[in-house]
């Protein structure tokens, strides 16, 4: 099967033409708040992370059928330190060094992220 066929027999694909959106990745940033292992990568001095702590941990947190094993986990990475933001796990190194990677794979237990964003420049 092409691409082409196997695109239009996808979900998302359908979902996105009916709803007007340029592309299925819009749904990424809409179902945002539904991400249990997110990457901040390049994250310093944490204004995205900022973000994804008020939009998925501090919700999370605060609703009454919360529970600490279900939390949303956010893992920022920089060169640089950051201050502490809650909900958010703070890894110092270098994104290209594989060390890191296994950093935040251990913080998830040995799954995969659901998201990754990066804001990364020199
Ligand atoms: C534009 S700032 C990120 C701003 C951030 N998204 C925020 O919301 O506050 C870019 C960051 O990329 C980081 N950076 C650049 N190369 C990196 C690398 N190889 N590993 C980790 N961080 C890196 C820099 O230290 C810098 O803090």
């Amino acid at each position: 099967m092409g691409k082409a066929s196997r695109d239009k027999r996808d979900i998302y694909y359908r979902k996105a033409k009916e709803e007007g959106w340029r592309a299925r990745s819009a749904f990424k940033l809409l179902q945002i708040d539904e991400e249990k292992r997110v990457v901040d990568l390049c994250a310093a001095p944490g204004s995205w992370s900022q973000v994804l702590s008020r939009k998925l941990y501090l919700p999370a947190k605060l609703s009454p059928d919360s529970r600490d094993n279900d939390l949303p986990l956010i893992v920022a990475i920089d060169l640089q330190p950051m201050a502490p933001i809650e909900g958010v796990i703070q890894v110092q190194g270098d994104i290209t060094n594989a060390r890191t990677a296994e950093l935040v794979i251990r913080h998830f237990d040995g799954c995969k992220a659901d998201m990754v964003v990066c804001d990364g420049a020199l």
